[in-house]
């Protein structure tokens, strides 16, 4: 059976002041610890998007978890999308903004088909710029963002809003 936003928000561990003070750090060990628990994850979003996407596009480095999970269920091709430097050969690259200064992802030039549509996954959805810059990284290899999703998202944060003009599935919201 698919796991309920609830049964989710139940494994998840809150670390108060982490990694700054004010930030609620949400960790997801408990639910990759919980037997059977990453399946049933990737059926959840492979159900969502069933028949809707031709590749895997998963975010370095906790966004390749549900995406292998993924790749293995639905024997789609999966695509690493990295943080800087880590890719070689030409890629593609997208900025996103963090709190203090920026940071980069990149895709190799070739990786992602023209025209396939990609399905771009993470394990956490808090501001939306890192998935936003999975969406750019999609578009600059000529292809579709079937979808953005992830384990948990951030209510609060503007995330949302902010991936706007994609659909956005999220198996779990809790208050950032
Ligand atoms: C975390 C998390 C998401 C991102 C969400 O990754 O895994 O990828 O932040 O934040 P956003 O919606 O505000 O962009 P982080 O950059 O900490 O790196 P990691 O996955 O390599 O640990
Ligand atoms: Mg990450």
């Amino acid at each position: 059976t698919e796991p309920t936003s609830a049964e989710i928000a139940a494994l998840l561990t809150e670390f108060p002041d982490y990694p700054k003070p004010g930030v609620v750090f949400r960790d997801l060990a408990g639910l990759y610890a919980e037997p059977g628990m990453l399946s049933r994850l990737a059926t959840r979003v492979a159900d969502r998007f069933a028949g809707e996407f031709d590749r895997i596009l998963a975010i370095e480095s906790r966004g390749f978890v549900l995406g292998a999970a993924l790749a293995t269920l639905t024997g789609l091709p999966l695509t690493l999308a990295r943080k800087p430097g880590k890719l070689p050969g030409a890629v593609h690259q997208a900025e996103y903004q963090l709190e203090y200064g920026s940071d980069r992802i990149e895709v190799q030039e070739g990786a992602v088909c023209p025209g396939e549509r990609v399905l771009c996954v993470d394990d956490v959805l808090a501001t939306g710029g890192t998935l936003q810059a999975a969406g750019r990284l999609v578009e600059l290899s000529d292809a579709k963002v079937a979808g953005l999703a992830t384990i948990v998202a951030l209510t609060g944060l503007g995330g949302r809003e902010r991936l706007a003009g994609h659909p956005v599935l999220a198996l779990c919201e809790v208050p950032a």
